[in-house]
């Protein structure tokens, strides 16, 4: 048996030949580079040029390099689920073969898990990230696609991305269903992880060949929703439920803000004396502060020790006040807009503008307010 490498980079290969001598090429020089002892897995789906050739003569100049042919099931998903098995190392990376993904970035993605991150994900929708040469249809297909994975994970910018690295305790156990090219879905809904780190890259589109993703895999993609869904409702101790509780109680704390404000307004105004307007500022105020409080409290609690939160109690009471703030300009922005541009009823408006705000203040507060120290 092999010594243990300390990394698989897997590459997924359908007539490859143009591309897959470089790309081996390319990532051997960039672990070498950086001192990483890490092994090659090719698996390829029978291509039908010289891809597998070009693979096998290249083992012999490289024995950290290993080719598999599936004979059946063909498909990204599966090929990297493959990848997982074969796998001799604890980190698992997947690339394309066609330079889509930058391998310079691998060292990257190795510093990450070894700080600590279970998933380490290649986003092209992160600060810093992008694409390049796109055509128009498949730029709104990607943000169709990745908009319905972030319902899933509000924390993630790009849970479709194909470059990705994990530890392999997220997927040991796990019921793994590959299908269609969104394997990284499968594994933030069917792993177990903690945290994730992004780091973004440009994607650039082949210079050879054509992209074999056809639109048939769309339906697949929204079918894997569905399946994580009702996956994440009845296994209920994976990430897509944990976010969702968050979601939920978030929602429960800004409906009792709702009743505390009314009550005080109510109070002040009728047993105070105090002008309404006034009245309603120093409620709203006292509504934030109980939201605050609720959401410190239970929302957000810490469950593990070695967490912690980048600001204290005061900074965090500071960034929600500022975000709910803003987030109540947004709301009457919107109301006002749509009623008075597109004479929408105003309590419809109004509703919409809530629904809006609500996932603002959550994200914003999930990301800031609450961010956690090390990962997540
Ligand atoms: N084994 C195997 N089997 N490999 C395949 C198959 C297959 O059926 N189909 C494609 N590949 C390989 C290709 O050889 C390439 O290395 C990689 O998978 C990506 O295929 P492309 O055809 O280049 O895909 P793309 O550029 O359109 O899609 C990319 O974008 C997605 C995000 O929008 C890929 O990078 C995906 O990984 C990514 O999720
Ligand atoms: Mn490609």
């Amino acid at each position: 048996m092999h010594a243990q490498y300390e990394i698989t980079v897997i590459i997924p290969t359908f007539n490859e030949e143009v591309n897959i001598a470089n790309i081996i090429e390319a990532v051997n020089s960039i672990l070498s580079a950086n001192n990483i002892c890490g092994e090659i897995l090719v698996i390829d789906d029978e291509s039908r040029d010289k891809t597998i050739r070009i693979v096998q003569d290249l083992t012999l100049k490289f024995n950290n390099l290993k080719i598999i042919v599936r004979h059946a099931d063909h498909g990204l998903s599966q090929s990297a689920v493959e990848g997982f098995k074969q796998a001799n190392s604890d980190i698992f990376l997947v690339i394309d073969a066609d330079f889509s993904h930058p391998p310079v970035l691998i060292p990257r993605f190795y510093d990450e898990i070894k700080k600590g991150a279970d998933i380490v994900i290649g986003s092209r929708y992160t600060r810093g990230g992008g694409v390049k040469q796109w055509p128009l249809k498949r730029r709104v297909l990607s943000l169709g696609a990745t908009g319905m994975g972030r319902i899933l994970f509000p924390g993630i910018t790009d849970p479709v991305s194909g470059f990705f690295a994990l530890r392999k305790e997220v997927i040991s156990g796990a019921q793994l269903h590959p299908r269609g090219y969104k394997i990284l879905m499968e594994v933030l809904g069917k792993g177990r992880w903690k945290s994730v780190f992004e780091i973004p890259f440009t994607f650039t589109d082949r210079q050879h060949g054509e992209s074999k993703l056809t639109s048939c895999i769309i339906s697949d993609y929204v079918k894997q929703i569905l399946i994580i869904t009702e996956y994440s409702l009845t296994s209920r101790n994976n990430q897509v439920w944990n976010e969702w509780k968050k979601i939920i109680k978030f929602g429960f704390v800004g409906l009792s803000g709702v009743l505390v404000n009314i009550g005080f307004l109510y109070l002040f105004t009728e047993y105070m004396g105090l002008y309404y307007i006034i009245a309603s500022i120093v409620a709203i105020e006292i509504s934030i502060l109980s939201n605050f409080l609720l959401n410190d409290c239970w929302t957000f609690k810490l469950k593990d020790e070695v967490d912690s939160y980048t600001q204290n109690r005061f900074q965090r009471f500071f960034s929600f006040q500022c975000v709910s703030i803003i987030g109540l300009i947004i709301n009457i922005g919107i109301l006002y807009f749509l009623t008075d541009f597109f004479g929408i009823y105003y309590l419809v408006s109004n509703l919409i503008g809530i629904f809006i705000v609500f996932f603002w203040n959550y994200l914003i507060n999930r990301h800031v307010t609450w961010k956690l120290r090390t990962y997540g």
